[in-house]
């Protein structure tokens, strides 16, 4: 499937790694701020004291980072708060790599796995099946990493070149080179009008496909420069900014996985567990917005001010309105943070429906319920719990019901 984003185009950076020029340590890893990074990564978490403060008062458990990237964030977590595990998800497999190196020291209490975020509920059952608990909490710290964009080999940059690859998880057929090759001009056309090309969407396309094949990100870079009037080049940063954006986020399909991976999170959350989320476009940050607002209504149809007379039943609370933004000072000392938006809510208990049952997602956590006892609650299969968490996902977001389906499937 191939996403478009409806939203301006931002900068498309997000958490800050750099590539390390300094010697080598002994032992293959680098000390960074206090915690190991593998060799080659570094990395600056952004808005790193909020997220550790918004997991302080979770309930003890399993937190999982579904990006884990470096593993910044889940080592500022882990050290910050001894209650917390981590299950790391990442599918680079060189953030892989570095995520393991850098949360080695803290033994069993993290584990990393090279898995796409849209398999949250799957990869949960798979981590939890022994101790049948929900989880404590999800963090998404969403776009590329610095060495995604920084290794000029993954062709994600328009200052390095390379070939038009653009891929998070190499082992994927469809490259930017793919996509920029193969698609049909109005696909094109409505990728990067999507992306805020809106002028000039049409005769980048045009210059595109006259010009194909394109191998490389310069060749890319040179036919857009070319596609554009020269007085609209010297405004808006560099002029193949956004088409490499739009291509980056098709290739990855970045989000069009975002939505379901966000119902699987709350779905899986204990009561008091909470999904932090940080976006960097506003495409994703629109998409996170409108998930948490539907779970926080219930998807309440009454007028605003009235007693909600619909039977809504929300899941989750606003941990606050809106959406924290970086510190100027961070955003000084790190600019790759600049555009982030702060995000989060907190699983509230279900309420009980209108004949007194609780919802399915009673089932998935360990709270006792009047119509599953608890013994039948722990022999559920790990599978199971996957389908059913999916299932309550499918029940509030229409989105998720294909997914709860396959789940299902499997579980049988
Ligand atoms: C901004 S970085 C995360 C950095 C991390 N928070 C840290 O502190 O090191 C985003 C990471 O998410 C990964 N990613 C993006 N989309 C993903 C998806 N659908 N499934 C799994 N990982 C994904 C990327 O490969 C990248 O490593």
């Amino acid at each position: 499937m191939r996403s478009l984003s409806t939203g301006a185009v931002e900068d498309p950076y997000s958490a800050r790694f750099h590539l390390c020029r300094s010697g080598r340590h002994p032992d293959g890893a680098q000390p960074v701020e206090g915690l190991r990074m593998s060799q080659g990564f570094a990395h600056t978490p952004v808005m790193v004291d909020d997220v550790v403060s918004l997991f302080g008062p979770v309930p003890a458990g399993l937190v999982v980072d579904a990006t884990v990237g470096g593993g910044g964030h889940a080592a500022a977590l882990l050290r910050a708060h001894p209650h917390l595990e981590i299950l790391g998800i990442d599918r680079d497999v060189e953030a892989v790599a570095a995520a393991r190196a850098t949360l080695a020291p803290f033994g069993d209490r993290a584990r990393v796995v090279h898995a796409p975020f849209d398999r949250l509920i799957e990869l949960v059952a798979e981590a939890l099946a022994s101790r049948d608990e929900p989880a404590s909490g999800v963090l998404f710290d969403l776009g590329v990493s610095s060495p995604q964009l920084d290794r000029a080999e993954r062709g994600f940059s328009y200052r390095a070149d390379a070939p038009l690859d653009m891929r998070m998880d190499r082992s994927q057929p469809l490259t930017a080179a793919s996509v920029v090759n193969s698609w049909p001009e109005d696909e094109l056309v409505e990728l990067l009008a999507a992306n805020g090309e809106g002028r000039f969407a049409r005769r980048i396309v045009k210059a595109i496909i006259e010009a194909r094949p394109l191998l490389t990100t310069m060749q890319l870079v040179e036919v857009v420069r070319a596609a554009i009037p020269a007085p609209a080049r010297r405004t808006g940063g560099h002029p193949a900014k956004r088409v490499f954006q739009a291509l980056r986020l098709a290739v990855n399909d970045e989000l069009a996985l975002l939505g379901p991976a966000l119902d699987q999170a709350l779905s899986l959350l204990a009561p008091g567990g909470r999904c932090v989320v940080l976006a960097y476009h506003s495409g994703e940050d629109r998409i996170v917005k409108d998930r948490f607002r539907s779970a926080a209504t219930g998807g309440c149809s009454c007028p605003p001010g009235l007693p909600c007379v619909c039977g809504a039943r929300p899941s989750v609370r606003l941990v606050f309105r809106g959406a924290r933004r970086p510190s100027p000072a961070e955003v000084s000392a790190n600019p790759r943070a600049e555009s982030a938006r702060l995000r989060a809510v907190e699983r509230v208990t279900p309420r009980a429906s209108t004949n007194g049952e609780p919802r399915s997602a009673t089932l998935v956590g360990t709270m006792p319920s009047p119509t599953v006892p608890r013994a039948v609650s722990r022999a559920v299969s790990a599978a199971a719990i996957a389908a059913l968490a999916a299932q309550e996902a499918a029940a509030t977001e229409g989105e998720a019901a294909a997914k709860a389906k396959a789940l299902r499937g499997k579980a049988a």
